[in-house]
């Protein structure tokens, strides 16, 4: 498929809003990649598609996902959404791209060790111009730092967010800030 044919189809599948969300972090996508030398097709492809499986039901989750690995993933369900985009964009948008597929993947709780297309659909999904929490101090900061810095400062915002609401980041998170530390140890 072309990036306009996947592009409309994530139109058909998806919500106004969500549709109009998915362009945002793909426009913020394509940016980052610029800024840090990756490809931007790549970028393009992952970010429009991350949330393709955004809003199935949690059923349809379940089924796409029958796995007992996924168990981790199924409380709260959405934390699924993720997992079953990724199978979605491999079998109906025919992407064989292991780094587009990682992004889709990844992109809600990240993960140790994912890649820069992964880092890169992560980030642009907190600070997408139709983000409205989100500052343009915060984003000109974003722009300043590498993307392994700008992961780490996106779960940090995320962490401060949570403790003021009584949540605590997914161990996948964690793990993935503490992967971040620990390599510029
Ligand atoms: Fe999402
Ligand atoms: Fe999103």
């Amino acid at each position: 498929m072309t990036l306009t044919e996947i592009t409309a189809e994530v139109a058909n599948r998806l919500s106004r809003k969500r549709y109009a969300h998915s362009l945002a972090v793909a426009t913020q996508a394509v940016k980052l990649a610029a800024l840090h030398g990756e490809n931007p097709r790549r970028a393009y492809t992952a970010a429009v598609l991350h949330d393709i499986a955004r809003e199935l039901s949690a059923d349809r989750w379940n089924d796409i996902l029958p796995e007992s690995r996924f168990d981790l993933y199924r409380n709260p369900p959405v934390l699924l959404h993720g997992f079953a985009g990724e199978r979605i964009a491999a079998v109906e948008f025919s992407i064989d791209d292991l780094e587009v597929l990682e992004a889709i993947r990844y992109h809600t709780l990240g993960f140790p060790g994912m890649g820069k297309t992964a880092q890169i659909v992560f980030v642009s999904d907190y600070i997408s111009r139709d983000r409205t929490f989100v500052g343009e101090d915060f984003r000109c900061r974003i722009a300043s730092l590498s993307l392994e810095e700008a992961v780490l400062a996106v779960i940090d915002a995320t962490a401060d967010y949570f403790m003021k609401t009584g949540r605590s980041l997914h161990p996948d998170t964690e793990n993935e800030a503490a992967f971040l530390r620990r390599k510029w140890k």
